[in-house]
């Protein structure tokens, strides 16, 4: 019984508020005639975007589009017949659920819609309403933690939208502060333009889009960082939305475009968008805060959301009539999406609250609805209303004909175009440069460094070869290849950045995965050298090791590998966490026990057999590197002994039976396992990368699928889904990482 219950909530997930049964529909359009018409009253002027092609209804203003093209495609389906790319979502519903006696919180639900190419579709809503998880959902991002079920379809097809797919400019802008805007969108250019354009081609694809983002002004200023101040928010923005406009993607999604832009700067923005979408026959999907009149005249289709659930979908032209016929005509005065905001931010009624203390406005609110109703009672009213309207049921239609539009060729739509060699380039030149105008990069790590050896030059300083002086060597040879690479942790800010820009720049399909392991060991190859030479040849000349060039050299190749697989593990460590305190957290902590088994803390025929010494003393570098630098220093050399008159202490004696370590190979095998693991922890993080993109899809079917079954045991997660649970029949739900991960084992 409670089993049965519970599958049938599974099933109810994906139908939140979208299909009802038809006997239920009758029952509520009566009641909606009823109380539609003492709201309503007063004529609507449609005062924007008259003429516009693609109008969507007849022109008696019934709002009956199904019928007006009886027999005829919807002109949205007539858009999508030519060709490009169509996008249609069912019954989208994405669901937080509660952990630790939390309720489950409906993001968005029950959502339905299409973008085709062409058009421009605006997402608009007040704050918190869904916009951005909305578009999330739609281009395969959505954070982990949040359940998705629905349907997408890329032209029919389902298919995965991360990885190039989709270009997505997030709200959220992540750019190399360190580059003037010019070098951003040329690398950025040069990354993804074909290589076989020019130069001068290439140029001038950066000029145009350059002024087409109004960034020409600004073009040679740094976008500045933490302590360097640079281009305002705004332009940021633009050159955002310029880094992805730059190759004329087929699917453009934009979440608040405008936001930080003044009007005249936000109409030339969406201006841009539409000349795309129309010339190019593009789609765009965008989210929008608080557009201008103008502004919304430039969009095509809207979507309104409030508090997750559809407001209002189609076209734009014909939302006033819709919210006319709801009983809430927008004033011929005011701006149309002020207007629809207003009727569905709850924030407004504090505002009405304070206004209806005017005397004036109390006899206003007579005839005002707006101020008549509370905005939860506005807002439910649309929300009913829509969902039972011909609007509605027109969209469910041209989402039916776009997916049955056979013969659109899909393109092969990839973010990049340019060759791997040229990616490769192009990410270490940029890389580089960032690299070495960021101090708090590698320039401030060389001057510790530099102190640091001075330092332990002079602690160290002529060590000799007394008696005293093998536990000194033994301890300085333990500082260097320890304390001295445990201080690459202060570089994991900087990786925590690049993996943001990474992760951003690889879902938008900029380049390889390979291409940027490679590029980021190169670029930071000259840095890492310096590091280790400067500090190396300063402690080597102090404490006067064991002279002599090849000696000198093994020292600091052996402090440069052990710098650089540090370096390694914190990229690893940097992919696999979230943020940049947990990482540093567990950085120090992978740090600390490799330092452990290095030997020098306890000798490594005495670790415990078992783990400590096999494996994980030889697939650390502590190990190598510290035998490698023992034998360096004192085979050869010859040691005061304990008592005046015994035999000198040979270095190889000291090493064999004071240290316990074998001389079966030479240093420079032990050198040689440092680079050997140092290709290693790369080909680790290659192929975390990888199987953090490959396994996504996996892991979100298993996450949704154990989430539903664990939130299944919830009342409150029952009752919360019975309110709005509708009829099953319609629609099939599913969890959404199924059609992402098209390769998915899982049944359906
Ligand atoms: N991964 C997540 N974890 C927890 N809460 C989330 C998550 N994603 C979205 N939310 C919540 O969902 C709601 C909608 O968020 P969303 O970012 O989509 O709003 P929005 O309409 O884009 O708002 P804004 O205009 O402020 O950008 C918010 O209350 C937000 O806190
Ligand atoms: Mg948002």
């Amino acid at each position: 019984m409670e089993k049965k219950e519970g599958r049938k909530i599974v099933e109810s997930l994906g139908c939140l508020a979208g299909e009802r049964d038809e006997e239920e529909e009758e029952i509520e359009i009566e009641q909606h005639k009823g109380d539609g018409t003492d709201l309503g009253g007063e004529e609507v002027e449609m005062e924007y975007g008259g003429g516009r092609e693609g109008g969507g209804m007849n022109g008696n203003g019934n709002g009956g589009g199904g019928s007006a093209w009886a027999g005829a495609l919807s002109p949205a389906a007539r858009y999508a017949e030519s060709g490009g790319a169509s996008l249609t979502w069912e019954n989208l519903t994405a669901v937080l659920p509660g952990a630790g006696g939390r309720a489950t919180k409906k993001l968005v639900q029950g959502l339905y819609g299409y973008a085709v190419p062409g058009r421009v579709v605006a997402i608009m809503g007040p704050s918190g309403s869904g916009k951005s998880t909305l578009l999330d959902a739609l281009s395969g991002r959505l954070a982990r933690n949040v359940l998705l079920t629905g349907k997408v379809l890329l032209n029919g097809k389902k298919r995965r939208l991360d990885y190039g797919v989709v270009a997505y400019v997030t709200q959220e802008n992540v750019l190399l502060g360190t580059l003037t805007v010019r070098e951003t969108v040329t690398y950025s250019a040069l990354l993804r333009l074909p290589s076989t354009m020019s130069k001068a081609e290439v140029r001038r694809v950066v000029d145009d889009t350059l002024d087409e983002m109004g960034l020409r002004e600004c073009a040679d200023r740094n976008i500045g960082n933490w302590h360097l101040r640079g281009i305002s928010g705004g332009e940021k923005k633009r050159l955002s939305i310029a880094l992805e406009i730059l190759t004329r993607p087929r699917l453009l999604f934009l979440d608040e475009p405008t936001s930080g832009l003044d009007s005249a700067a936000a109409f030339s923005v969406i201006e841009t968008l539409r000349q795309l979408a129309v010339d190019g026959g593009r789609t765009i999907v965008s989210s929008v805060h608080q557009p201008s009149s103008e502004v919304f005249a430039l969009f095509d289709d809207l979507c309104l959301l409030s508090s997750g659930e559809c407001v209002y979908f189609g076209d734009a032209k014909l939302a006033p009539q819709f919210f006319a016929e709801t009983g809430f005509p927008c004033p011929s005065r005011r701006n149309p999406s002020d207007h629809f905001l207003r009727c569905v931010n709850a924030d407004f009624d504090d505002v009405a609250a304070a206004m209806k203390g005017s005397m004036k406005l109390r006899a206003e609110a007579d005839f005002d609805p707006l101020l008549k109703y509370s905005t939860s009672e506005i807002r439910e009213r649309l929300v009913d209303k829509y969902r039972i309207s011909e609007y509605a049921m027109m969209v469910r239609n041209t989402i039916h004909e776009i997916s049955k539009i056979e013969g659109v060729i899909e393109e092969v739509v990839m973010g990049s175009q340019a060759s791997w060699c040229k990616q490769l380039t192009t990410l270490t030149r940029r890389s580089f440069t960032n690299m070495s105008r960021d101090f708090g990069y590698y320039w401030l790590r060389i001057v510790i460094y530099v102190l640091m050896a001075v330092c332990l030059g002079t602690i160290y300083y002529d060590v000799g070869t007394s008696y005293a002086a093998i536990q000194a060597r033994a301890s300085c040879g333990g500082f260097v290849s320890g304390f001295m690479t445990f201080m690459s942790i202060g570089g994991f800010p900087s990786f925590i950045e690049e993996m943001k820009m990474f992760t951003l720049e690889r879902q938008n399909g900029h380049y390889g995965v390979a291409a940027y392991i490679i590029s980021n060991f190169l670029s930071s190859m000259p840095f890492l050298l310096a590091v280790s030479w400067a500090s190396a040849s300063i402690t080597y000349w102090m404490v006067k090791f064991r002279p002599g060039f090849s000696y000198f050299a093994f020292f600091a190749l052996n402090l440069y590998g052990g710098v650089s697989v540090i370096e390694s593990l914190m990229m690893i460590i940097s992919a696999l966490v979230p943020n940049f305190l947990m990482g540093l957290i567990l950085g120090a902590g992978v740090i600390g026990i490799m330092m452990l088994t290095s030997g020098f803390f306890r000798l490594l025929p005495e670790l415990p057999k078992i783990f400590w010494r096999y494996p994980v003393s030889y697939i650390v570098y502590g190990s190598w590197g510290l035998k490698g630098a023992y034998k360096n220093d004192l085979i050869g050399l010859e040691f005061e002994p304990m008592m005046p008159g015994q035999p000198k202490l040979t270095g190889e004696y000291i090493i064999t039976k004071m240290m316990g370590l074998s001389l079966n190979h030479s240093k420079w095998l032990d050198l040689s396992m440092i680079f050997v693991l140092l290709f290693a922890y790369r080909l680790i993080f290659f192929l975390v990368l990888k199987a953090k993109e490959a396994a996504a899809p996996y892991i979100r079917v298993a996450y949704t699928r154990f989430t539903i079954k664990r939130l299944e045991r919830r009342a409150s997660f029952r009752k919360t889904l019975a309110m709005s649970s509708m009829s099953k029949r319609h629609n099939q739900p599913h969890p959404m990482a199924v059609q992402e991960g098209l390769n998915s084992p899982l049944p359906y």
